[in-house]
């Protein structure tokens, strides 16, 4: 099989050197190198590095050559947390939300999660799946190459599985890969909300070992909140996750004070994520931890909620991980480019930690990190031209900083 050598990159970030999620002064540290090139054959990368050094592994004529233009590239952004399988925008919970009413009023005047179950549940698996193709472009188009997608908005066993059957469909077709979670513990259904133990026993003794038998997900998923699981249910359904053998994920300390991230470091989950309302002793569990902390200020952007304490965890030395939360509700922003620019201004992240806390530390979240994430040889060939010639121009030059091309598996899968 035919080689391809990208040559003519000014900057090549390539995150080398750990093989676990970065944290601390490791953050800082992408691997800049420039007037770099980048080998590849058969979706993997021979050698990433200078020109010279990598024009000693082959001969440009024996290879197909990609002229990067004197642009940055990126390995893809690996988006760890994301609710992409929906019907429709939920404006009107928008529109409440600039009239001053909170996510928990909106959703008992009938919006939020359930009105958008309501209408995953009337729509068909190849309706989900085409509105999951048209996100998927977005996604590729704006340089994330890799996601972590969860279900939750069908919160019954046809509807769940309906839509983890659209994630694996839709990422067995590429390009963009996804990687599944279930998330069955996103609500309580509005049909038994009365009756909640009997959902969370349905989730508990029926869902979560199906989803496992019939490997639908790789991860599974709880909103331990106020009004949805509580810390003592998340704990059971933890349990019974970790039974069936799927990695554990929760949305804690998003709305308020929930536990969730001391149930995280108690279960040593792969990630807690949103930590909104984080506290002292919890950074000091998870810096002890091997707990990645997955932060998505794009939903405290749209909910003008203040931001997670990004700098606290960080200089604490915990693994911060970006994620967008693309969603209907919280995040309709699929766009990592954005991301990277709130966490920088908002959170003050400082650019290098932001694109690690993305792209490595990303990977990592999404289970993916030994190989994806960053450019060494033997990892997947996910790369990115943007248009910049500093790789500090993409938060910069915010909602502007165009990608130019997207690689996936050694092939250009978008192309300005
Ligand atoms: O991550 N918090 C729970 N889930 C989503 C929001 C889901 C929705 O509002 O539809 C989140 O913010
Ligand atoms: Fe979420």
């Amino acid at each position: 099989m035919e080689e391809t050598l990208i040559l003519n990159i000014s900057q090549l970030l390539a995150f080398p050197g750990l093989d676990e999620p970065r944290r601390g002064r490791d953050l800082n540290s992408v691997g800049m190198i420039r007037d770099a090139a980048v080998l590849i054959k058969e979706g993997l990368i021979l050698a990433a590095g200078p020109r010279e050094v990598v024009l000693k592994r082959t001969s440009p004529e024996k290879c197909r050559i990609i002229d990067a233009e004197g642009r940055v590239v990126l390995p893809g952004f690996v988006d760890s947390h994301t609710h992409p399988v929906f019907a429709a925008p939920r404006i009107l919970d928008f529109e409440r939300r600039l009239e001053g009413k909170s996510y928990s009023e909106i959703a008992s005047l009938g919006g939020g999660i359930l009105s958008t179950v309501d209408l995953v549940r009337k729509s068909s698996e190849e309706n989900l799946a085409g509105f999951l193709r048209k996100w998927s472009r977005k996604f590729l188009e704006s340089g994330t190459t890799t996601l972590e997608a969860k279900s939750g908005y069908g919160l019954d066993w046809e509807n769940e599985r309906k839509i983890l059957r659209v994630l694996s469909q839709v990422g067995k077709e590429g390009p963009l890969e996804i990687v599944s979670t279930f998330l069955g513990a996103h609500a309580i259904p509005a049909e038994i909300k009365d009756r909640r133990e009997i959902y969370i026993r349905r989730l508990i003794d029926e869902m979560i070992p199906q989803v496992a038998r019939e490997n639908l997900a790789r991860f599974s998923d709880v909103f331990c909140e106020e009004g949805y699981f509580s810390k003592e249910e998340s704990r059971e359904i933890f349990k019974a996750s970790q039974k069936a053998g799927l990695g554990l994920k929760i949305h804690a300390e998003q709305l308020s004070q929930s536990g969730g991230a001391k149930l995280a470091v108690e279960f040593e989950a792969l990630s807690a994520d949103h930590l909104d309302h984080i506290g002292d002793a919890d950074i000091r569990a998870l810096a002890r931890s091997r707990v990645i902390a997955s932060l998505v200020p794009g939903s405290n952007y749209f909910l003008s909620k203040p931001y997670p304490p990004a700098r606290k965890l960080i200089d604490s030395g915990v693994a911060v991980a970006l994620a967008s939360d693309f969603n209907p509700g919280t995040c309709p922003c699929w766009d990592m480019r954005i991301v990277l620019s709130i966490a920088c201004t908002q959170m003050k992240m400082k650019i290098e930690e932001a694109l690690s806390a993305a792209i490595v530390n990303g990977a990592f979240a999404a289970g993916l990190g030994k190989t994806h994430g960053s450019l060494q040889a033997g990892k997947v060939a996910d790369l990115v031209c943007h248009e910049a010639e500093d790789y500090r121009e993409i938060p910069y030059y915010f909602g502007q900083s165009p990608v130019l091309w997207t690689m996936k598996k050694g092939k250009i899968v978008f192309h300005r």
